[in-house]
């Protein structure tokens, strides 16, 4: 029996409510994919060890406490890490040029867990540190994390605009989303921003995580077509409120920078890599 998903058209972004998984093979191919799915987080022990983030917990892990609502966040590890290569296989899959895949190491009972164990089944070109200059997991067993990683999954086809582009470096500095969308955790517009105007031929862009529709803000400043997918109707509404809302500003395209940065004048033809 076919499932019908609920779908919202705003100027040109597409947004689905319902499951990555089963909307995905719906659609037809992007250029770009920018996304931030859970991190799983549920299970957690945090810096004092007795579960910081596990669900119901009375005063510890804060908004994200209770996970994503339909989404627990809280799966058996095994299981999530499954789960996340299909996922990632699938975006790679319906993505002409790459795969922006936002994640983070964390220490994890006195080790590092690195996302899905640098497993991916899928050519990983690069890893981009996003550099939050904050972090709340201060404790005495390890330094406190500012960093997330930007795990940059390319196909032959895929290549930077310009040589500023590629001078912008592999370490973005961008402060965490302070203005409250309603939504436990999203990255600031900045993030995706910066990614899909440094990739040549970056017209359709995907976000099968959407939460509250950054990368579709992104999308609309750019001038770029967006097709989100989120799972819970609550962060959806506010996906689609928050996408309305860019579509008034005044800023509606960003425009490129004046000048560039000196150190790019010494940025030289790279041999190709690939
Ligand atoms: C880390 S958040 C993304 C936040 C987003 N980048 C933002 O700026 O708001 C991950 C999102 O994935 C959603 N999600 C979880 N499972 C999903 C699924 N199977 N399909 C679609 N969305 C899902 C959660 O509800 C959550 O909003």
């Amino acid at each position: 029996m076919s499932e019908s998903f609920r779908k919202e058209v705003i100027g040109n972004c597409e947004l689905w409510l319902g499951d990555c998984m089963k909307i995905l093979p719906l659609l037809s191919d992007v250029d770009v994919t920018f996304t931030s799915p859970p991190y799983n987080m549920g299970l957690v022990p945090g810096g004092n060890g007795r579960g910081m983030y596990r669900p119901g917990a009375r005063n510890k892990g804060g908004r994200f406490r209770d996970g994503y609502g339909i989404h627990s966040d809280a799966l058996p590890q095994e299981e999530y890490d499954a789960w996340q290569r299909d996922c990632l296989r699938l975006m790679y899959k319906f993505s002409r040029l790459a795969v922006f895949y936002n994640h983070r190491p964390r220490v994890e009972h006195g080790k590092i867990r690195v996302p899905l164990s640098f497993d991916y089944g899928i050519p990983l070109r690069q890893i981009i540190i996003w550099d939050r200059g904050t972090g709340i997991d201060v404790n005495l067993r390890a330094f406190c994390t500012r960093q997330e990683w930007v795990m940059l999954f390319a196909k032959p086809e895929f290549a930077l605009c310009d040589h500023s582009s590629s001078g912008r470096g592999d370490v973005w500095r961008f402060p965490p989303e302070f203005n409250r969308t309603g939504h436990p955790a999203p990255f600031p517009v900045s993030l995706p921003l910066a990614a899909i105007e440094s990739v040549a031929d970056a017209e359709t862009i995907l976000d099968p995580f959407m939460g509250s529709g950054t990368t579709g803000v992104a999308c609309v400043k750019l001038g770029r077509r967006f097709i989100g997918i989120e799972i819970e109707e609550r962060y959806f509404d506010i996906a689609c409120r928050r996408i309305e809302e860019a579509y008034r500003q005044p800023d509606f395209f960003v425009s490129p920078p004046e000048t560039k940065p000196e150190q790019l004048i010494l940025v030289q033809e790279a041999p190709n890599e690939r």
